[in-house]
């Protein structure tokens, strides 16, 4: 079994990329299908979560050709089939980006019912609710979720809940419907504004996209494009909380700052010094942090995704820290897990009460999820001695060469696969 390796202790220092942001990256890899043209898409992380999403296109018949490591040329002219059910697809959320693209192209689709990181009850009503306002027939049967319509017809539609996957897909419908869609309480999220200014670019019409009303006036048609995916918000936001656990000093690079403001403001609370340029922003940590106060909201709020990497902060800061989870109900899994470190956390419904200790210590630890397996690695970053962390495939969903990353800013971590490379490593760090 894969594990990441860790002997904590060594403050982060250094310079880090930040890569294309995969929450981007899997819709605008779906929506390159609404066009018979061919798109180029630069910048895609190479992820797991993105290869499957890759894999899956290819399974209904799209070219899809890696020109290198972070850009794909994509041809979608010859779909063969509208039912996506691959294997692996089933294992990913972003799947049912699938439903908007084809219904928007073909008037039908068929598409696995989504999974992903299981981190608490992940609705898809709203999604549903805006393509039945669009004029589709949608139906869960089998496993498979599946919308046709004979005609896609503008409409205007009120989310109940703010929802980034509901917003997106139905932009994706609205786009190829005839008239126009409002959709209002729209998700605002830097990626919903790339996947729109991604749909214009291939010819869309969509307006408002970064505020709580949107506005798509349909177009009969999409063609070719070429479009790069903006920086992950949340990898930056990883490494600066990464950094500011370790007591480090990182410049996380090609990013947008505006983009990780309240990450920025959170780390100003607790101490750090945040320092912001065109597009990289340091942060130091030079001394023990700060409780503070958090409560996890739609963009511009504090991310979500970022939860679990504040709390692992807060777990060694001075004082009790309060975080509150808004959007996910099950995201304080891994607390069990560093509470085995050290941590003195406890959750109740959802809230996390957070009393800092001076240090954690290293243990064998398992990954609940993505964002959580990223906040247990700086955990073991940040402890002292030795960290094992099992089910590292849910950080390689979205994480790029996590471990080469933070080994450049001076971790010792390593991807071990047997028990002689782990005892390799236990050898050489002593
Ligand atoms: N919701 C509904 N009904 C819906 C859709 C959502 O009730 O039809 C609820 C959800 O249950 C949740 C809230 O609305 O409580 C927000 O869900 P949203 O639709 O915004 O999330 P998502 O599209 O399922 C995406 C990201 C998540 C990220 C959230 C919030 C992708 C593939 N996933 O999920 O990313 O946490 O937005 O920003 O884009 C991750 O990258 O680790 C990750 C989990």
């Amino acid at each position: 079994m894969e594990q990441y390796a860790i002997k904590g202790g060594n403050p982060l220092v250094g310079e880090v990329e930040i890569g294309g942001a995969k929450n981007a990256a899997l819709a605008i890899l779906a929506a390159a299908i609404m066009t018979d043209e061919t798109v180029r898409v630069e910048n895609v992380p190479d992820v797991r979560d993105t290869n499957v999403l890759l894999q899956a296109m290819e399974s209904i018949g799209v070219i899809v050709d890696r020109i290198d490591r972070h850009t794909v040329r994509m041809n979608a002219a010859n779909i063969h089939s509208l039912v996506v059910e691959d294997d692996f697809i089933k294992k990913i959320r972003a799947s049912y980006y699938f439903l908007g693209a084809l219904l928007g192209k073909y008037r039908k689709a068929e598409v696995v019912l989504p999974g992903g990181c299981d981190i608490g009850c992940r609705a898809i009503d709203q999604h549903i609710k805006g393509f039945k306002a669009l004029g589709a027939e949608v139906n869960i049967a089998h496993g498979l979720i599946s919308a046709e319509a004979e005609r896609l017809s503008g409409s205007h539609i009120y989310f109940d809940v703010v929802t980034v996957g509901g917003t997106i897909n139905v932009m994706m419908a609205a786009a190829l419907a005839e008239g126009q869609t409002i959709i209002e309480n729209a998700a605002k999220e830097p990626h919903v504004v790339d996947v729109a200014n991604f749909l214009n670019s291939m010819g869309a019409n969509i307006k408002g996209a970064g505020t709580d009303v949107i506005r798509v006036k349909g177009v009969p048609k999409l063609h070719k494009t070429e479009y790069a995916i903006i920086p992950d918000q949340i990898e930056a936001g990883t490494f600066m909380f990464a950094a500011a656990a370790t007591k480090g000093d990182v410049t996380v690079k090609n990013v947008i700052p505006k983009h990780l403001e309240s990450i920025s403001a959170k780390l100003l609370e607790m101490g750090c010094e945040v320092e912001e340029s065109d597009d990289a922003v340091r942060v130091v940590a030079a001394k023990r942090l700060t409780h503070t106060q958090v409560k996890t909201l739609p963009y511009p709020g504090f991310p979500t995704d970022m939860q679990p990497q504040i709390a692992v902060t807060l777990g060694l800061s001075e004082g009790t820290s309060i975080v509150r989870e808004s959007i996910f109900e099950n995201r304080f899994k891994y607390v069990d897990e560093l509470t085995r470190m050290g941590a003195n956390i406890q959750v109740e419904g959802n809230t996390a009460i957070i009393d800092g200790v001076k240090k954690y210590t290293g243990a064998s630890i398992t990954a609940p999820d993505l964002r959580a397996g990223a906040a247990l690695v700086m955990a073991g970053l940040a402890a002292e001695g030795i960290t094992i962390i099992d089910e590292i495939r849910y950080i390689e969903r979205g994480y790029e060469d996590f471990p080469q990353k933070l080994q450049s800013l001076g971790a010792q971590i390593e991807k071990v696969s047997t028990e002689k490379e782990l005892q390799k490593f236990r050898l050489k760090v002593g």
